[in-house]
C-alpha cells in the first residue's frame, strides 16, 4: 500500500501525465503513474496511432518505462482521466500489470469524487500468470 503522501504524489504524478497524452483520435487523454517497490514513480500516458490498433495505453507506458529502466516489482497504479467517473484499466493493461504480480493495487480518479480501489487479482480474477508457465 502506498503511503497517503505517495498516493496524493502518484496524483500529481499522473495527472500532469496526461496533459502529455497523444490521443488525437479519441480525444481522451489519461496519465498513469506506477510507484515502485524501491520508491520509484515512473509515468505514461496513451499515445495513439492513425492505426487504430497500435494505440498503446497510460498504464503500459509507465509499466514499460518502469521495466526498460530495471524496475519489476510494484506497489501500485495509479491512472487519471479528465472525466467525471473513474477508468478502470482495460483488460490489455490489466494483464499488462498483472504479470508483475496479483497484489500490484490498482488507483483510479478523475475530477469529481468517482474512484476505483482494487487490487489486480480482484480487477482480472483467474488471470494466467508466468507461475502458470512453469
Ligand atoms: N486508455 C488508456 O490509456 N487507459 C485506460 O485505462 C483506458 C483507455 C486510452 C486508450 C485510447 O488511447 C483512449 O484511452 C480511448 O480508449
Amino acid at each position: 500500500m502506498p503511503s497517503p503522501a505517495q498516493l496524493k504524489k502518484l496524483q500529481t504524478v499522473a495527472k500532469a501525465a496526461a496533459v502529455k497524452a497523444y490521443a488525437p483520435y479519441s480525444k481522451f487523454r489519461v496519465g498513469a503513474a506506477v510507484l515502485t517497490e524501491s520508491g520509484k514513480i515512473f509515468s505514461g500516458c496513451n499515445v495513439e496511432n492513425a492505426s487504430y490498433g497500435l494505440c498503446n495505453c497510460a498504464e503500459r507506458t509507465a509499466i514499460f518505462s518502469a521495466v526498460a529502466a530495471g524496475e519489476r516489482k510494484f506497489k501500485c497504479v495509479v491512472v487519471y482521466t479528465p472525466t467525471k467517473t473513474a477508468t478502470a484499466p482495460c483488460g490489455a493493461c490489466r494483464q499488462v500489470i498483472y504479470e508483475f504480480g496479483p497484489k500490484i493495487r490498482v488507483y483510479s480518479f478523475c475530477n469529481g469524487p468517482d474512484r476505483i480501489d482494487g487490487s489486480i487479482r480482484s480487477l482480472l480474477p483467474a488471470a494466467i500468470g508466468p507461475e502458470d508457465l512453469d
